[in-house]
């Protein structure tokens, strides 16, 4: 293939990556974008491997991108919608892992440049490692999290403020020093390189660590935004536009959803990266340890189905709990269901109800519920006084009071669904545990709460099962 070819195809792959983010950005368009994507994508793949670069060795990239493909489709197959944080989580690191590796061979190769050009690509090759493991070993630390291999609370190591800033100095110096010893004969400058490859290590993990549980949604956006820079200096490293224009893009997208992460949290961006946010006062009264708030109502099928054919307006606050029930598909018939009996159902989503961003939606638009009866938190928040009976389906840090009324609660200052201030409220979950961060929820001990314990989808289909046969 031409090199003018390949430039051709490259400009068509950003232009279809470009509609991809474009079609991303709402439900409704959201397939025709991953379609773009995937086009896309085979577009700047085949460009990559048939295009002047890789003519030579064409059967090792084969023979690789086989064996890549054949774990991913497994992978893919494999993994449950509830498990897709922590895959993402995983496969950031690869990238970050790339950039690494493609800085080392770099630094390793033959190269004819001399004078400031030397100079630029040798400070584009340790950016790259830089940002490659930083980005690697964060995720790692993440996908740990995620997965509840790793503990969810936040480690506060003393004045890790300090030991950041330290890092961050001498990785400055290294870079003086890499570029110094590239410039003088006999200089050793892969010491630098690899001593700064073991302090991004070392803050993409004390980074990581750092953030407490409840500030996930913004550490899995932010991953996702450094794998985008880490791509971008692979890019830069090996001269290949679409990588940089790529790379950018998922770079600054991953940065604006972490800003819109950050807003719909309540949380200062630099305060979380900088580690555990809300938590310095070593959590109070909610953090975690058991205090008796009272006695819980528990309420039977009959009763709930009472209560919902009985109200007028009814407000579903999906979370975690209906993704790992995979209860969405019998929402959608006991919505349809209440409609047709002229019941006002609406639904309310918080921004970071589930794993993902996005997740309610996804499991929402998956079961068919119609686009124009979701709502976002801001929009319904103010609504609950006159809600008759809001359900809250495997929901429990973003409908947890302690976030407005506890200023020592790790999730303080979150905005939360204020489902409390409508008539009635049913609870549906297993048991009493903890959600995400770990927190009691007052809401269950409220006067005007119902808990219906059962797996969500179980209780649900005997909702379903009652309200069609009255
Ligand atoms: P959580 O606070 O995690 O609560 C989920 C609840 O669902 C649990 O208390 C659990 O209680 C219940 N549950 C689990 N399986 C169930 C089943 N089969 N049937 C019925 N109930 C079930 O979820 P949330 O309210 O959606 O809040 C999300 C949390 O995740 C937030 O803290 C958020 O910060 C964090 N987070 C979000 C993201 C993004 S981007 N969305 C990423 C990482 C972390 P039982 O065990 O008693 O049933």
């Amino acid at each position: 293939m031409s090199e003018g070819l390949v430039t051709a195809a490259y400009i068509g792959a950003i232009v279809l990556f470009i509609l991809t983010l474009g079609g991303l950005s709402h439900q409704e368009s959201a397939r025709k974008g991953n379609v773009y994507g995937i086009i896309g994508m085979t577009l700047a793949i085949l460009a990559t491997v048939f295009g002047p670069e890789v003519s030579s060795n064409l059967h090792i990239i084969i023979i690789t991108m086989l064996v890549g493909g054949t774990i991913g489709i497994i992978l893919a197959k494999k993994v449950e919608m509830t498990q897709m944080p922590e895959l993402v989580a995983i496969l950031h690191s690869l990238v970050g892992l790339a950039a690494v590796l493609v800085g080392y061979v770099n630094f390793m190769g033959e190269s004819s440049l001399l004078g400031v050009e030397k100079t630029i690509h040798e400070i584009e090759i340790y950016v790259g490692v830089l940002i490659g493991a930083v980005t690697f070993s964060g995720s790692v630390i993440a996908f740990g999290k995620l997965s509840g291999k790793i503990g969810g609370n936040p480690l506060m190591l003393p004045a890790r403020h300090w030991l950041n800033l330290g890092l961050l100095v001498a990785s400055i110096y290294f870079c003086y020093d890499f570029v110094h010893q590239g410039h003088i004969d006999g200089g050793n400058a892969i010491v630098p390189l690899m001593i700064m490859t073991g302090i991004a290590l070392l803050f993409g993990i004390h980074m990581v660590m750092a953030i407490g549980g409840a500030d996930m949604p913004v550490v899995v956006s932010m991953l996702n935004s450094y794998s985008g820079w880490a791509a971008s200096a692979t890019g830069f490293m090996l001269g290949n536009d679409l990588l940089i224009v790529v790379g950018a893009l998922v770079g600054s997208s991953g940065a604006i959803l972490s800003y819109i992460m950050c807003r719909a949290m309540n949380r200062n961006f630099i305060s979380v990266i900088a580690g555990g946010f809300g938590t310095d006062t070593g959590g109070g009264s909610s953090d975690g340890e058991i205090v008796d708030q009272g006695e819980v109502v528990p309420i039977d099928t009959d009763e709930v189905a009472a209560l919902l054919t009985d109200a007028k307006e009814v407000m579903i606050i999906p979370g975690y709990g209906m993704a790992v029930a995979q209860a969405q598909h019998t929402v959608n018939e006991i919505t349809k269901v209440l409609r047709d009996k002229k019941i006002n159902v609406r639904f309310g989503i918080h921004p970071v109800a589930g794993r993902m961003p996005g997740h309610m939606n996804v499991l929402l638009a998956e079961a068919r519920v119609p686009y124009d009866v979701v709502f976002e938190m801001d929009e319904i928040n103010d609504d609950f006084p006159d809600i008759d009976v809001s359900i809250i389906i495997g929901a429990n840090d973003i409908v947890n009071p302690s976030a407005q009324d506890d200023p020592n609660s790790p999730i303080a200052g979150m905005p939360v669904m204020e489902c409390w201030k409508g008539n009635t409220t049913i609870v549906l979950k297993r048991g009493m545990a903890t959600g995400y961060a770990g927190v009691q929820n007052p809401l269950f001990f409220k006067e005007n709460t119902r808990m219906y314990f059962g797996d969500a989808k179980e209780s649900l289909d005997a909702v379903l099962k009652v309200i069609t046969s009255g």
